[in-house]
């Protein structure tokens, strides 16, 4: 228009050369304004006469004539500094923020009011097994359990609970993109605008490794208890065993010489028999007990696993017990041997044999496995029935000397007390590994007797089994 070029006319009033016509061309904003008659405008990076950073809006307003055509262009420039500066900053936090939630171990999930997902961070595609783009596609209430996120909102609208909009660390399950349910400790809260609810967002952190150690735990403290409880009362149990072991031997000893000097058709005699079947069984409680204290002394040898169960099983003397029981046998192939005292085991085992059958009323199936575990390479001696399970009221008493839930003169309640007492004595473990309505499992865990441990023969030849 006035047969300059911009840049000669804008080098007069201002610091810079860097002016709009330096862009190419085609950019120029005054030449853009002046061509489509429409305003334009453009923010620049200037420095003042002292050098500091400026940052400019210049706008370029078209002045028509009534044909509209351009006949003068205003220019008015505004300093947007401060503008600028503070979008800088704005962004600066947006960026910093986005990189926080995006590096939090917990993940972060939020949704819009309809439950639409609007943020879901990294450790959010770990926990929920979704990858973030097809967070998208999803429902906040797709990862709960059904009805929970009503449940969750609702609480979060409860005042009572963790103030208004907010809830505090709670537990809850989420469920995992291929179903699984994980149990969470999550926080949320509502996110508000102008007081209308526009979003929700939860913070969630993993249980499972938490709950483990904790489950651990208590087992730990319940099996140390239980250890505590059952050596007090095998002390106990050893005291009166060897009480009442003296007089109970004078007692079979002179009933027994009495019984041979009685004529057999005298009619005390049937009288003094019973009074010596009672004190032999009495006896045989009070072996148990000494067993179960573990005050008789075990004998060992090194034997294979698979020979003392299949003595255990012809040990049993009645085997009508066996008429409606079927009888599995999962023997490991390979030999495996323990050092302990075989009879001692023996006597376990028979009475987790009979302990099985009688929970299955003598119909059902027994099974027993041999076997290493691999993980603590330990001789494992299984036996399973499909009987009626033992209560979980009973857990804890079942190893306590005298505990039986067998009618009287069934049981006597120290077969499980002196298969642990046995069992600790031979340096193994006795627990019951499951139980339910569909049958119990007990596992007998020995250490193995390996070739070149000290209680093996040299040449790991052992004598017994060949
Ligand atoms: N396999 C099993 N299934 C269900 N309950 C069982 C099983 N084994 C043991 N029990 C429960 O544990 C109790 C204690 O067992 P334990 O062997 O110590 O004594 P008992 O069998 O009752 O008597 P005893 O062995 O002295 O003849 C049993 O009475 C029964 O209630
Ligand atoms: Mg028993």
């Amino acid at each position: 228009m006035i047969g300059r070029t911009c840049q000669d006319v804008f080098t007069q009033y201002f610091y810079s050369n860097e002016l709009p016509c330096l862009y190419s061309h085609e950019r120029c904003p005054l030449k853009q304004t002046i061509e489509t008659g429409e305003s334009t405008s453009i923010i620049r990076k200037v420095r003042d006469a002292n050098g500091a950073e400026k940052w400019e809006d210049r706008v370029f307003s078209p002045i028509l004539d009534k044909d509209g055509n351009v006949i003068y262009v205003m220019e008015s420039v505004r300093d947007v500094t401060r503008f600028k500066n503070l979008e800088k900053m704005y962004s600066g936090m947006q960026e910093l923020l986005h990189r926080v939630v995006h590096s939090s171990a917990s993940a972060i999930v939020a949704a819009n009011i309809k439950g639409k997902i609007i943020l879901f961070n990294q450790a959010a595609e770990n926990l929920f097994g979704y990858a973030a783009n097809e967070a998208d596609s999803i429902n906040i209430r797709d990862v709960y359990p059904p009805g929970m996120a009503k449940e969750i909102m609702k609480m979060l609208r409860n005042e009572h609970i963790g103030g208004p909009g907010k809830l505090h660390l709670t537990q809850a399950t989420i469920i995992r993109k291929n179903g699984e349910k994980i149990p969470v400790e999550m926080t949320a809260a509502i996110i508000y605008e102008d007081n209308q609810e526009v979003a929700s967002m939860g913070i969630f952190n993993d249980l499972r490794e938490r709950l483990a150690v904790e489950k651990k735990l208590q087992e730990a403290q319940a099996q140390l208890m239980q250890s505590e409880k059952l050596a007090s009362l095998g002390r106990l149990a050893a005291g009166v065993a060897h009480e009442i072991n003296n007089p109970l031997t004078s007692i079979l000893l002179f009933g027994n010489i009495m019984l041979e000097r009685l004529e057999k058709d005298n009619p005390q005699a049937k009288s003094l028999k019973y009074v010596l079947e009672d004190a032999q069984r009495c006896r045989d409680i009070i072996k148990g007990l000494l067993a179960y204290s573990r005050q008789s002394s075990p004998s060992k040898t090194v034997f294979a696993v698979n020979s003392l169960v299949e003595e255990s099983f012809n040990l049993i003397r009645d085997q009508k017990m066996f008429m409606n029981v079927q009888v599995v046998r999962e023997l490991c192939q390979e030999a495996i041997y323990i050092n302990a005292d075989k009879n001692q085991l023996s006597q376990v085992l028979i009475n987790l044999i009979i302990n099985a059958i009688d929970a299955m009323e003598n119909e059902g199936e027994l099974t027993c496995r041999t076997f290493v575990d691999p993980k603590t390479n330990k001789a494992c001696i299984e036996i399973s029935d499909t009987g009626c399970g033992i209560l979980e009221a009973n857990l804890g008493k079942v190893f306590d000397p005298f505990f039986t839930t067998k009618e009287p003169g069934k049981g006597t309640g120290l077969g499980l007390s002196m298969a642990y007492g046995i069992v600790n004595e031979n340096r193994g473990r006795i627990f019951i590994k499951e139980t339910g309505p569909k049958g119990t499992t007990f596992r007998l865990e020995m250490p193995q007797a390996l070739p070149g441990d000290d209680q093996m023969p040299a040449n790991g030849k052992i004598e017994e089994i060949q």
